[in-house]
């Protein structure tokens, strides 16, 4: 039984910071197709007020600074991704260590024209709080752009026990290099994606299943295939009412 004041991911990402900062932006599902469906779907921010939710060790922050951005705040769990994320921006943008499933007291309210989060949201279980707190800290009419598990990839993934419902799951990373980590991660049905969404009072503008660029058929041919024919990842872009 896990500890519910525990993040289940903080112990395994702490573990991996460093292996993912260095690698990520060259894994086929990072570095060729969810970072450029994010930015393709975030669209232009110049001027914008963002907020980057589990940043990470900070390759959204950083896209978003040198776009124009008007002010990047970025947090995280871990604070070996934070270390991370400093070290990519400096500082260019605020960088806290803070926990998505709890009250996110240190941001003002009504501040931000886009909360943006790349596969970060899943490691919550219940995601009443960080919508809650994304709509408190968005202007009236913002929006949140963030990337999660698509239900039927993260159903191959984790062969959790139902696909119904929100389950604890977990899969050995090797791909990072090094010692392999075993990820806590929370399976999610489509139905657990979406009522959470409207109940906390946004509305769906979006919803992009994620594919691999063109570019990765030469570089990794069969990870191309896999990702054209099957979403591993999808993008909800929410609009705050
Ligand atoms: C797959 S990584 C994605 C990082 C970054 N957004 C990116 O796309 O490169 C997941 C991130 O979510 C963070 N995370 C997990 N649980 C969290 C929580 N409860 N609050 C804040 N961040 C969390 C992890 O520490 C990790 O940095």
């Amino acid at each position: 039984m896990s500890d519910p004041d525990v993040p289940v991911a903080l112990e395994a990402y702490e573990a991996l910071a460093r292996r993912y900062s260095e690698i990520a932006e060259t894994k086929a599902e990072n570095g060729y197709n969810e970072h450029p469906a994010m930015r393709a779907q975030i669209g232009p921010v110049e001027g914008l007020r963002v907020l980057d939710a589990g940043c990470g060790p900070g390759f959204l922050t950083r896209y978003l600074l040198d776009q124009g951005a008007a002010e990047v705040a970025a947090f995280d769990i871990s604070p070996a991704m934070i270390e991370m994320a400093r070290e990519r921006v400096g500082e260019r943008a605020s960088l806290v260590v803070a926990d998505m499933a709890r009250p996110l007291e240190f941001l003002p309210s009504a501040h931000f024209d886009l909360v943006a989060s790349s596969l970060a949201i899943d490691y919550v279980r219940d995601w009443s709080v960080p919508l809650a707190e994304f709509r408190r800290v968005l202007k009236p009419g913002g929006r949140v752009v963030m990337s999660v598990q698509h239900p039927m990839g993260a159903y191959k993934w984790y062969s959790p026990p139902s696909a119904f419902g929100v389950h604890l799951c977990e899969a050995t990373w090797k791909g990072f290099g090094g010692k392999p980590v075993v990820v806590p991660d929370y399976y999610r049905s489509f139905g657990e994606i979406v009522r959470p969404i409207l109940a906390a009072g946004f509305s769906l503008r979006d919803l992009t299943e994620t594919q691999p660029v063109a570019e990765l058929e030469a570089i990794n041919p069969r990870k191309y295939h896999d990702g054209m024919v099957s979403p591993t990842f999808m993008i909800l872009d929410l609009a705050a009412g």
